[in-house]
């Protein structure tokens, strides 16, 4: 049993922007159950404060040295079942509209990693890990060895950093080093946190924890190499002894088809067709597509950005409006896409439907409708959109890289096998051909179908055995 503090930029169920958010909000319940003693520590954004403010107890006010002022640091908490989530409030820095994308991201973040540091003292609460997540969190492991590593009740913290998605690093100028995070340039000057002239989160963050883990076996191999390494290849083989890939799972109450609140028709592995069916019925009236309960129903809820494979997509659209399949996509991201999607959607009214914008309820009547999800990423640390698909009986079609090739087993016609489809090169041709065997195998090949669909709802791909490797990735540590 150790004390596990969780540092994130988002988490379940207060905010997501993504999959961080679902790993945050499921992990440190798995642990709890597991016997660690958990909490979590998020910023307050906009969102959480109009929707929870109330129900929050006020824990501490500090104040933490930012540009050379002292900028005041209030801190709630609330208990969501065993796990205490703090919130970092400071109104100017973190109750604006987005979450990120904003000129001072850097600044905003080293204050939150500077007000978290500082909590542990004013709640005398010294956790025997710090958990941090992606580049939002690389500098809490730098604070405590470098900032603080004269006090043995910081420097006897354990660290494990978990690189979510490498392609974003938080990379700043020098001078933050000593205007916000109140460190000294001798660490710009032995290279510990430079990065291209500035300075780097996430690679101090890979550098200075006791362990680094990422999320999913593939990937923690991928960023070892130029292709996918995002010029941390070096830093990441440094590291290659501490490296650990360990797989998500998603929470498989919330994503259970037996009993989703937004879903019309609930199922399971028995009347998983008949169900869907009426599922996807219910979704082509919703959606204004033509309403078939036999066509092959596509799917896909993601952002909708380069790293997701989109390009492959835009680069066959008169090949694909051309097959006998209807095409539901939710999500939003890069404008080219999102303006694409509506071109598509205008020109082919009844046959493929686009919602711009993020819908929880609505992805859980996706993931239930469809027969097939579509997810061809360029990259995938780990991805949930596939194992949520699988949970629900719905096909996953992807490229087989980081977490979706661990996760996905491809269809094999001799032996009858899988769990959906996939395809090795990042090569539009290979993605269309692999779509046409899904096709065929759809309408041609029924019994086949039924079994894949089958398999893949029998999956395990709850936390359990991932919660379980991480206490093993603890226990290296604090023992
Ligand atoms: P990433 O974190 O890279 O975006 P993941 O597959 O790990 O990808 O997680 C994405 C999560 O966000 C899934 O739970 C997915 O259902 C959800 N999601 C993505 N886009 C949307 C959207 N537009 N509306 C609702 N949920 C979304
Ligand atoms: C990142 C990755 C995604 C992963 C998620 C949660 O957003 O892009 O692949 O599933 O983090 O770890």
């Amino acid at each position: 049993m150790a004390r596990i503090l969780m540092v994130a930029s988002e988490g379940l169920p207060f905010i997501k922007s993504g999959g961080l958010a679902d790993v945050i909000g499921s992990l440190p319940f798995e642990l709890t159950k597991k016997g660690h003693e958990v909490r979590v520590v998020l910023p307050l954004y906009l969102k959480i404060a109009q929707k929870y403010h109330e129900d929050f107890t006020h824990e501490a006010s500090y104040h933490v040295n930012i540009n050379y002022h002292e900028v005041p640091v209030i801190v709630y908490s609330q208990m969501v079942k065993d796990v205490k989530y703090y919130f970092i409030e400071h109104q100017g820095y973190f109750e604006r509209d987005a979450l990120y994308g904003y000129m001072d991201d850097g600044e905003r973040f080293a204050y939150f990693q500077k007000a978290v540091i500082e909590l542990l003292n004013q709640l005398d609460y010294w956790p025997q890990i710090m958990h941090s997540h992606d580049w939002h969190t690389g500098m809490i492991p730098v604070l405590c060895k470098e900032a603080h590593g004269f006090d043995e009740r910081y420097r006897s913290i354990k660290h494990v950093y978990t690189i979510h998605n490498l392609a974003f690093q938080g990379n700043f100028g020098v001078e933050m080093l000593d205007s916000c995070l109140g460190l000294d340039y001798r660490l710009f000057d032995n290279g510990n946190v430079r990065y291209d002239g500035g300075i780097s989160f996430m690679k101090s963050g890979i550098l200075y924890a006791d362990k680094v883990t990422t999320v999913s076996p593939t990937y923690s191999q991928e960023i070892l190499t130029p292709q996918f390494g995002e010029h941390l290849e070096m830093v990441l083989n440094m590291r290659r002894n501490d490296l650990w890939g360990i797989v998500n799972g998603i929470d498989v109450e919330y994503w259970n088809p037996k009993q989703d609140p937004e879903i019309p028709y609930h199922y399971n592995r028995v009347n998983v067709a008949k169900a869907k069916k009426q599922n996807k019925l219910a979704l082509q009236k919703e959606m204004g597509l033509h309403e078939d309960e036999d066509v092959l129903l596509v799917g896909v809820v993601s952002r909708l950005t380069w790293q997701k494979g989109f390009y492959l997509l835009l680069e066959q659209l008169d090949a694909l409006c051309a097959l006998p399949i209807q095409l539901v996509v939710l999500g939003s991201g890069e404008s080219a896409i999102e303006e694409k999607m509506g071109q598509l959607q205008d020109g082919n009214r009844g046959k493929i439907a686009f919602y711009c914008g993020y819908n929880e309820a609505l992805a859980h009547r996706i993931y239930a409708a469809c027969d097939l999800f579509f997810m061809p990423s360029l990259f995938e640390p780990c991805g949930l959109s596939q194992l949520i698909s699988m949970r629900y009986g719905t096909l996953p079609l992807v490229r087989e890289t980081g977490g979706l090739k661990d996760t996905v087993i491809p269809y094999n016609e001799f032996e009858k096998t899988g769990t959906g489809f996939s395809f090795a090169n990042y090569n539009s041709n290979e993605m269309m051909d692999v779509l046409r065997l899904a096709i065929e195998v759809y309408y041609h090949r029924p019994q086949d179908w039924k079994a894949l669909v089958r398999f893949a709802m029998s999956q395990d791909v709850s936390w359990e055995k991932s919660a379980y490797t991480y206490c093993l990735l603890y226990k290296e540590l604090h023992l």
